[in-house]
């Protein structure tokens, strides 16, 4: 049922957080929001919005009142076809509970250290390959390339129409998460065929040798989930892990890019990089927004929300919440304790994926950190404007090795 404005108590805002100029700087609003109460209606979509990090991380924390089957989007599951069949991000326990469990055995701190060498190998080669450029596109040249290379071997798709396929699918995809207004079916016609390809190459027998994909396949051998359901995981791979991961690794250069002091401090001690990577999926989280639908009335920091009501949970705001952060919560503060942000969700639905982003990114970032002196703008960042993504197009950079 959608909620009736006559039963919202919360302050009105008229503003379209998924417009372009809130897509290209989101703080501003995300900040009046804050302000403006625990919760407030957003009039144009006709749902009550979450912005301040305690009521964020509560609704992620009661997966039974705040649920997913119904979709992680605006959309209503429960009434509507989903585009696709539903996944695990798409689902309540008891379902969530044994996928969750079969792709937490195979994304492991076991598995993940059996691939950090092979990481490494490709994270010394491009870092190579940008040294020589010594000027060059942290977007395009390093940020896409590395996952693309080192996540797609990981999982064990062909490495042919990997580029063209899953940045698409993964645009796709994440557009579910946010309005369907003209922006997100750009997105869907540019992903026509995308979803068709992974779903070929989630096939066991496409999927290389002991890679990931087919782990999780040995995991419908046991008996511990269907078929069907290791064919969802390893798409859920594919479509939530790669352009995340991505606009991750771009953000983390942009942020050092623009304060360099930053940058002296993980060269002089790259071990500082893990605190630059946290900081920086706190100040610019990659998945800003997504929704939940209740499963019961819920009287909710002064708001009567009716069962299944959507509702949208703004951990991009959250994550700048100077409630939780302090007053400069705002700043890119590497020796700030980021730990604890909602970049990767909270509760059952936390990414399951984040061992395996923080492996890559952790490699890459400390391999260029130990070789490259300083690194600075070399000109206008191009945002990447997605409803639910944040990321940057283009970021140009220049660097002066050690
Ligand atoms: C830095 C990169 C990443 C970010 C920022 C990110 C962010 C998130 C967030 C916020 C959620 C929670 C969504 C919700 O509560 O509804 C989530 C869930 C999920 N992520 Fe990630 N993710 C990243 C990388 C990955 C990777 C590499 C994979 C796959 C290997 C992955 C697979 C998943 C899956 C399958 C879920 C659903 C988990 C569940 O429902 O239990 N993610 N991710």
């Amino acid at each position: 049922m959608a909620l009736d404005l006559s039963t919202a108590t919360a302050p009105v805002f008229t503003e379209d957080p998924y417009s372009d100029d809130n897509l290209r700087d989101p703080y501003p609003l995300f900040a009046r929001m804050r302000d403006a109460g625990p919760a407030v209606w957003l009039e144009r979509y006709g749902v009550p919005a979450f912005t301040r990090f305690d009521v964020c991380k509560e609704i992620l924390e009661d997966y039974s009142t705040f649920i997913s089957s119904a979709g992680a989007g605006p959309k209503n599951l429960h009434h509507e076809k989903s585009w696709r069949a539903q996944g695990i991000m798409e689902s309540d326990p008891p379902i969530h509970t044994t996928m969750r469990q079969a792709m937490g055995s195979v994304i492991s701190p076991r598995g993940m250290r059996a691939l950090r060498n092979q990481f490494q190998q490709f994270a010394d080669e491009l870092v190579d390959r940008i040294l020589d450029m010594r000027e060059f596109d942290a977007a395009k040249d390093f940020a896409e390339v590395f996952p693309l290379r080192v996540f797609g071997d990981a999982v064990g798709i062909p490495r042919e129409g990997r580029a063209e396929n899953l940045l698409a699918l993964g645009a796709m995809n994440f557009s579910t998460f946010g309005p369907d207004d003209e922006r997100a079916k750009e997105y869907f016609r540019m992903g026509q065929g995308t979803n068709d390809w992974a779903m070929a190459n989630c096939a066991r027998e496409k999927l290389a040798e002991g890679s990931l994909g087919q782990q999780i396949w040995d995991c419908a051998d046991k008996g511990e989930i269907s078929s069907d359901q290791a064919a969802l995981l390893v798409r859920a791979m594919l479509s939530a892990g790669l352009d995340t991961t991505i606009f991750s690794i771009g953000n983390v250069m942009r942020l050092l890019s623009v304060h360099p002091g930053e940058w002296s401090k993980v060269h002089v001690n790259p071990r500082l990089t893990k605190f630059a990577i946290d900081e920086s999926f706190r100040l610019e989280s990659p998945f800003q927004s997504f929704y939940r639908t209740t499963s019961r009335d819920v009287d909710f920091h002064g708001m009567q929300i009716p069962a299944d009501s959507k509702l949208a949970v703004f951990v991009g705001a959250a994550n700048r919440d100077p409630r939780h952060w302090g007053e400069d919560a705002d700043r890119y503060d590497i020796e700030r304790q980021a730990g604890g942000h909602l970049g990767f969700g909270m509760g059952i639905h936390q990414c399951v994926g984040q061992p395996m982003s923080r492996l890559e990114m952790d490699v890459l970032l400390t391999t260029l950190a130990a070789r490259v002196k300083a690194i600075e703008s070399a000109g206008d960042a191009v945002p990447y404007l997605h409803n639910t993504l944040r990321g940057w197009e283009s970021i140009p950079i220049k660097i002066v090795p050690a």
